[in-house]
């Protein structure tokens, strides 16, 4: 071997892991950023990135482009492992043009992306750019449509994450939008389709990037974001605790992880857990980690529309996605927000052969203009859709209210839910019972000697009725009413049974969700 190649490529390669240069890269630490190399290094398990396209350039030759070439050319991408299984990652390097997508370095993603695909491998983007590289013009444009093309081809094959760590705008959000999960780092990332500039000319509104796409506004305002970290090196250990309850792809199912937590473990706190006063709120959460293998739960969309709770957990070991009405918010109403939170992620678990612990306690649908002009028919509808044509194991339990339309939504037998339990407290009805005598009995109660006393009468005598399990229970829609205290070992028990489910949809090309 020549030593004038080796020492070209030794120099190249310098270069390549050199970005933008030393003095960019200090700009970066100082605004509180690692390094797109850094962050790849962080992420993967220790020593296992393998890099490729090191040594792609760009070709354009307009703006005097021809002379500002860095190898790599903005992007870092490659494949290593995480927790030991295979992972694809690309990072924008803010240091060259500012991370800003070239027709080279699209190329770059496109590669690895479908590379993904073929060897079935979860794909990570950790975003850091101001978006198309304007020297490029359409040719920058074009890299992204090719990415949003593969984003959308590899949706339900491999799991999908982005990580905002610092500008995205544009067009540029539509890539992780279509990805599975969107992780945003707390005061240094902002995601926008256009930026206070633009906005403030158009609509005269004054809005700070941070108030307008920072971390929080995304992930409790708008729910494009599903998780806020502190920093990048919170944010990248968060994906790494994310893939750890994921399969690598649609055809597998998610890595057994050994606990020495008792399969039948009993929840003796649980049996008093539930308050006697229906309109008392208890926090969900609690529940959810009682049952879950050594009480752990990795909560997906924290922030946003906190009626509902969605997450993962293991029970045996094996990954669970959990999504529970959460009656410490909003009594744990469903609204549009929580509608459409459950909905994605029900469809996640459905994709990537993850069964469902449907947790209920649910007064209904919010009423009022607000929800019925905003759409909440078709959004709610979206819930529904997702949990009926999920054929993933699917176990529902019910812990107290199931009312209305809701009780059918959430994970009700008749939507083939595979098993459905319920506590002692359950109350199985069409509506709760102070709204259901007004409509019953709202004539003979004005026209009563004691309207008051008619009223707890009727209440009552409805409550003794439909405040419980067994109207469900006696007509099969209800499989078991259980006492809290077992619940762990029922549904340890129950998605043991369920491992070997099969079921399917009808052949069609798709369905067509109420979007
Ligand atoms: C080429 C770019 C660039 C871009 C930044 N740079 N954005 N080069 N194309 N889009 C370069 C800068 O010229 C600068 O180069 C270096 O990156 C760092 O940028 P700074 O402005 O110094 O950094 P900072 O002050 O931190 O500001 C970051 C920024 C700003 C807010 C992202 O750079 C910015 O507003 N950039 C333009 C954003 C934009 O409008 N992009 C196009 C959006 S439209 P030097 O050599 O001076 O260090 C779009 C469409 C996508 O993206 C469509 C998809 C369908």
């Amino acid at each position: 071997m020549s030593r004038e190649v080796v020492d070209r490529l030794r120099k190249r390669l310098a270069a390549n892991r050199l970005g933008g240069g030393e003095g960019k890269i200090d700009r970066q630490h100082e605004q509180g950023k690692l390094t797109a190399r850094e962050r790849i290094e962080q992420f993967l398990d220790e020593g296992s990135f393998e890099e490729t396209d090191a040594l792609v350039e760009h070709s354009c030759t307009d703006f005097g482009m021809e002379g500002r070439k860095t190898p790599g050319d903005g992007v870092v991408a490659g494949h290593g492992r995480v927790h030991g299984r295979p992972v694809f990652v690309f990072a924008q390097d803010f240091t060259v043009f500012g991370g800003s997508l070239s027709e080279a370095n699209a190329a770059k993603i496109c590669k690895i992306m479908d590379l993904a695909m073929k060897v079935g491998a979860p794909v990570v983007g950790l975003n850091d750019s101001g978006g198309a590289r304007i020297q490029e013009g359409v040719a920058s444009l074009a890299g992204y449509a090719d990415i949003f093309l593969r984003n959308t081809l590899a949706s339900g094959v491999v799991p999908q994450i982005s990580a905002i760590m610092g500008p995205c705008a544009g067009g540029a959000v539509y890539s992780p939008a279509i990805t599975d999960f969107v992780f945003m780092v707390e005061a240094t990332s902002y995601m926008f389709v256009t930026g206070p500039e633009v906005i403030k000319t158009v609509t005269h509104e004054e809005v700070t990037k941070e108030k307008l796409g920072g971390a929080m506004s995304h992930n409790s305002v708008s729910g494009v974001a599903h998780f806020a970290s502190p920093g990048d090196t919170e944010c990248l250990a968060s994906i790494r605790r994310l893939l750890s309850y994921l399969p690598s792809n649609n055809a597998e199912r998610s890595p057994v992880v050994a606990t020495e937590d008792p399969l039948d473990r009993e929840i003796p706190e649980l049996d008093d857990f539930m308050p006697s006063d229906p309109n008392k709120p208890y926090d969900i959460i609690k529940l959810i980690r009682w049952a879950a293998d050594d009480n752990e739960f990795f909560e997906v969309h924290q922030h946003y529309a906190k009626n509902i709770v969605v997450g993962f957990i293991r029970l045996g070991g094996r990954t669970i996605g959990v999504i529970a009405n959460q009656p410490a918010h909003l009594a744990g109403v469903l609204d549009i927000n929580a509608s459409v939170k459950g909905a994605r992620f029900v469809r996640f678990c459905d994709a990537f052969n993850i069964p469902l612990w449907i947790v209920e306690d649910v007064p209904g649908f919010l009423p009022g203009t607000e929800q019925e002009w905003g759409g909440i028919i078709r959004h709610g509808a979206k819930l529904l859709f997702a949990l009926a044509e999920a054929t993933v194991p699917k176990v529902t339990v019910i812990t107290r209210k199931a009312y209305g339309g809701a009780y059918c939504v959430m994970g009700s037998k008749h939507i083939r839910t595979d098993l459905n339990f319920a506590f002692p407290t359950a109350e199985i009805a069409v509506m709760g019972a102070q709204g259901a005598v007004n409509i019953l009995y709202g004539n003979e109660i004005k026209n009563a000697d004691d309207p008051e006393a008619e009223r707890g009468n009727r209440v009552q005598e409805y409550q003794d009725l439909f405040a419980n399990p067994f109207v469900a229970a006696e007509r099969g829609y209800i499989d078991e009413v259980i006492m809290p205290r077992v619940l762990r070992r029922k549904l340890v028990s129950a998605f043991a049974m369920l491992q070997t489910k099969r079921d399917s949809m009808p052949a069609k090309k798709h369905g067509n969700i109420p979007l």
